[in-house]
């Protein structure tokens, strides 16, 4: 691998930190956290972007909170729509890439069969509906420019749903989780890995969906992290996870599609490449970051 100049925004999120960490031997690479750049101050982001050489800029960063993005609209405009736009200008001057990452909560769920890359988009959120519109300024600017959507990333670097999960099955008698609201799970080290065959690939551009292969309910996801917990030695106060209805979320503020798993055919055709079951992804995760063994 040669150590070409890459720049990675979000490097503190759980995506982004990933990123880090694996190509940290791989490249030559400048991360800048929240602190560092703010997406909200296209000032600083053009002062700090332009003054730094970079072949490829990989966007990590985002405003994730789906229920806030209801509330604070113009910030989700602001940070998932308008600053891509920015990152993806900065690049197509400098004549770098661009690798934006986006989401499958840009489909309404409605299709119940795999989401490819040419299905028309119909965000129901306000989180959806900014990161669509990011994509398409992005894909807008500059055709050499990669959208890459991911759908329910886990690992390491920040806790997400199955952390949640495995904290409450070791420390209370009942955890329940979705039962009809299906995607796929997706392993930050597995985007990592898959993105280093799309880096420097002048074939890798438009949208591009990766996910984990295979497809699940948030409770089948859930019991599968606590029978992965169970075969490593770790002790639990309750080893099944009850149904919950989506319908019965009456806290959450957003819509969500109920269905958002993405095909990942795109991906295989280019790089030859099959995404790993999510089950296998789970097991990895939990025996490397939870293990007593
Ligand atoms: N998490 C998922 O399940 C999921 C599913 C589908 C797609 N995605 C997409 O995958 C990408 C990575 O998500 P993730 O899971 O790594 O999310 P994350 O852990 O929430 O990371 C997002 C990062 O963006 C940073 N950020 C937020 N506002 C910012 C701003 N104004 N300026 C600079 N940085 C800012 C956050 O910093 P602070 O925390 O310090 O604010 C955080 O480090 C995003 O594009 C997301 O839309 C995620």
């Amino acid at each position: 691998m040669t150590h070409a100049k890459v720049v990675i925004i979000g490097a503190g999120g759980r995506l982004g930190a990933a990123l880090m960490r694996e190509y940290d031997d791989k490249f030559d690479i400048t991360g800048f956290n929240h602190l560092q750049v703010d997406l909200e101050s296209p000032d600083e982001m053009r002062k700090k972007l332009c003054a730094i050489d970079f072949g490829v800029l990989i966007n990590a960063a985002a405003f994730t909170n789906v229920d806030l993005c209801e509330t604070e609209r113009d910030r989700a405009f602001r940070i998932n729509t308008d600053a891509p736009r920015i990152l993806a200008e900065i690049c197509r001057d400098k004549k770098a890439k661009l690798i934006h990452f986006s989401t499958d909560y840009v489909f309404d769920g409605e299709k119940r069969q795999l989401y490819t890359e040419s299905d028309p988009a119909n965000p129901i959120s306000v989180y959806g509906e900014s990161k669509r519109e990011g994509e398409k300024l992005v894909l807008q600017t500059h055709y050499q420019h990669l959208v890459v959507r991911v759908s329910w990333v886990f690992g390491p670097d920040r806790s997400s749903f199955i952390d949640a999960v495995m904290k409450r099955a070791r420390e209370q008698e009942q955890v329940d989780a979705i039962e009809d609201k299906f995607a796929t799970p997706t392993y930050t080290q597995d985007i990592a890995h898959a993105l280093l065959q799309l880096l420097f690939n002048a074939r890798a551009t438009g949208i591009l969906h990766f996910a984990n292969s295979g497809e699940c309910s948030w409770q089948e996801y859930a019991q599968w992290a606590l029978d992965c917990c169970l075969s490593e030695g770790i002790a639990l106060k309750t080893k099944s996870v009850g149904a919950l209805k989506l319908a019965d979320m009456k806290d959450w503020v957003a819509r969500r599609p109920v269905y958002s798993v993405l095909s990942t055919a795109k991906y295989s055709a280019l790089t030859g490449d099959s995404p790993r079951a999510w089950r296998d992804a789970v097991a990895d995760y939990i025996k490397r970051f939870y293990s007593q063994k």
